[in-house]
């Protein structure tokens, strides 16, 4: 039977892993609110639109951030899937009641990589307020090693054969209306409060 896969069409956005009032104080339900149901839904949108009728309609996101990296002629439907993905992760890269202590198997190979979970918390602080502009910083694994890396834009590892095990947006609309132009603050309240070692071991397995 030559049925069609259409399984992967029309992308739908992904239904948040939490309540959208559940990371407060960190990341206030107004913050949430815009990021996900405006800003990661027009992605979405965006992306089905561009994609229609195109070679790329039916494969997979990740099969179209590939296939769309470094081509200037498809820079939109690149950018809309790299959100579109990127977004996805970096909600999973937090919960609520998160922070602290890693597990023991993820804690061993941070400490292996970067002497403590302390240096590695610090340089993924310093890789967020030093990105210029947009962009997201990434705790990723690349020949067996944890590593720290920001990109610019909607640009994300998966591109250049690194696997992201975490990430934080820090874009301005991701805390532009709680911390106004003090990035920092918000990225040490979200590696402190927030963040998702559990999704980073899942990951790194
Ligand atoms: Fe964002």
């Amino acid at each position: 039977m030559n049925k069609k896969d259409t399984s992967n069409s029309p992308h739908v956005l992904p239904a948040l892993p939490y309540a959208e009032n559940a990371l407060e104080p960190v990341i206030t339900a107004k913050t949430i609110g815009f990021h996900y149901g405006k800003h990661h839904k027009g992605y979405v949108d965006n992306l089905n639109k561009l994609i229609t009728g195109t070679e790329y309609a039916d494969l997979s996101l990740e099969k179209i951030i590939i296939a769309t990296a470094g081509r200037p002629e498809r820079t939109a439907i690149f950018n809309n899937a790299a959100q579109t993905w990127n977004h996805t992760f970096y909600w999973n890269s937090m919960r609520p009641k998160g922070g602290g202590e890693p597990p023991a198997a993820l804690k061993q190979r941070i400490e292996a990589s970067f002497g403590s979970v302390d240096a590695c918390k610090k340089e993924l602080a310093g890789a967020a307020v030093s990105q210029f502009g947009s962009g997201w910083v990434w705790l990723v694994l690349e020949d067996g090693k944890l590593k720290v890396v920001k990109t610019a834009n909607a640009d994300v590892p998966l591109t250049t054969g690194k696997k992201p095990l975490l990430t934080i947006d820090v874009w301005e609309h991701a805390y532009y209306l709680d911390y106004q132009n003090l990035r920092a603050d918000y990225v040490s309240a979200v590696l402190d409060k927030l963040i998702n070692w559990e999704f980073a071991l899942q990951n790194a397995s």
